[in-house]
């Protein structure tokens, strides 16, 4: 059709191949509904040092695509691919109909939209510039059971929003316009409590039921600046992106008594609180014993095997929950959509998940499926582009 014609016209490098005649008038529709004041109109600016999508607090939804790169997509034309994204980006994060948008009312609902771009290994080598040595697989770990349809990739798009339409409709656009330069590898779909089910700011729960995210560093903190975000080269102001796709097995857990679920973590369902505390953000003490001499916080306890000593092997992390159809014969085939972000996963994630591949009572119940690093470039202004500092 005459967008495919055009995506491709540009993958050719004719920037200024006439634009199909749907792309002109749609960016103006006026709103169906006035939604001022409700959540719909919620805008998180795209501009700025980092992009926006890594320190917002975590929206309701959000879908994780991985394309590969067409064989034919050199520098130039990731340049304009990149080009293309920004200008969706800045359109549907505000409000505004993507280019050649179809459904233009479906981008008048942003709540809190965000998209960040992620860089694998491949992009960064047709860019023409060396690749950072932590950009590659992870080391393997014996309790993965990694499958290629959930793994690696060469472009990352992670789409956000407290509006499942938006985030959909939002990754439609991108993808859209994406499709002359590259092809899709594997996308996840992940979900948090509704916006508006719970006050603002509390912590998720995970699909076991847990409290899952309280120890976490604190955006715009010195803390999570120093773990977070890179501060040399091409990556300055940006970071990097660790996602594990991990089965959490619904039907063995419910085999499992109340106590059992709170030792396999160490910390109480109700609240969160660590097995030694009051509330959810209590220090857990892991020195402390219970009358006969065990450690009230078991020594394979997710939360002890997951502390680090060295307050470097630390990040930042936002999990969503999946949840897919069931296959034949199960019930449920649910997980965590894992992430990680840091400034170097090989000297800050690895060796955590090192540590929970030795012991976690955890790993019973869980079972890594997908794993893929990218780099996270940093933000962009209104006259830039993502990837600019790599491209530019
Ligand atoms: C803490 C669940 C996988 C690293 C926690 C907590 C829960 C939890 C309930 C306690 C509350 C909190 O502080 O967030 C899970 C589940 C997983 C999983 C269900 C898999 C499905 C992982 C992985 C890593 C990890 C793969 C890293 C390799 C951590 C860290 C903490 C934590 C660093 C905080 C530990 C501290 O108190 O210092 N997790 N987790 N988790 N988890 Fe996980």
């Amino acid at each position: 059709g005459a967008v495919a014609g055009w995506g491709a016209a540009l993958a050719l490098g004719l920037d200024n191949a006439a634009r199909p005649p749907s792309s002109s008038d749609t960016s103006s529709a006026p709103p169906a509904q006035d939604i001022t004041g409700l959540r719909g109109s919620a805008v998180v600016p795209c501009h700025g040092e980092h992009q926006a999508g890594v320190t917002v607090a975590p929206q309701a939804r959000s879908t994780f695509t991985s394309l590969d790169l067409r064989d034919e997509v050199d520098a130039d034309a990731l340049r304009r691919l990149l080009r293309i994204l920004s200008s969706d980006i800045e359109r549907l994060t505000s409000g505004r109909a993507a280019l050649a948008d179809m459904e233009p009312e479906l981008a008048l609902t942003p709540s809190r939209l965000t998209v960040t771009l992620g860089f694998g290994p491949r992009l960064v080598q047709r860019a023409g510039a060396p690749v950072p040595g932590w950009l590659a697989p992870l080391p393997a770990f014996g309790v993965d059971r990694l499958l290629p349809q959930w793994s690696d990739g060469d472009l990352l798009l992670e789409v956000a929003s407290d509006d499942p339409v938006t985030v959909t409709h939002a990754t439609r656009m991108l993808l859209k316009n994406a499709r002359a330069f590259a092809t899709i590898r594997w996308q996840q779909h992940g979900f948090r409590h509704a916006y508006g089910a719970r006050p603002d700011g509390a912590t998720m729960r995970n699909l076991f039921g847990q409290v899952d995210g309280t120890v976490n560093p604190a955006p715009s903190t010195a803390d999570f600046d120093d773990l977070v975000w890179i501060r040399e080269g091409w990556l300055t102001g940006g970071t990097s992106l660790v996602i594990r796709r991990i089965a959490m097995d619904l039907e063995r857990w419910d085999l499992l008594g109340r106590d059992g679920r709170e030792q396999a973590v160490g910390r109480r369902l109700a609240d969160g609180a660590p097995l030694t505390g009051d509330g959810e953000h209590d220090e857990p003490d892991f020195a402390a014993r219970d009358g006969i001499g065990f450690p009230v916080i078991p020594m394979e306890a997710h939360i002890r095997r997951a502390r680090s000593a060295d307050t470097g092997q630390r990040f930042y992390r936002r999990a969503y929950n999946y949840d897919d159809p069931p296959g034949p014969g199960e019930t449920s085939r649910s997980g965590l959509i894992f992430t990680a972000f840091q400034a170097d996963p090989l000297a800050q994630f690895a060796p955590v998940q090192r540590r929970l591949d030795e012991l976690d009572l955890l790993n019973e119940w869980t079972t890594p499926i997908g794993s893929a690093v990218f780099a996270i470039p940093p933000g962009f202004t209104a006259d830039g582009f993502v990837g600019q500092t790599l491209l530019g």
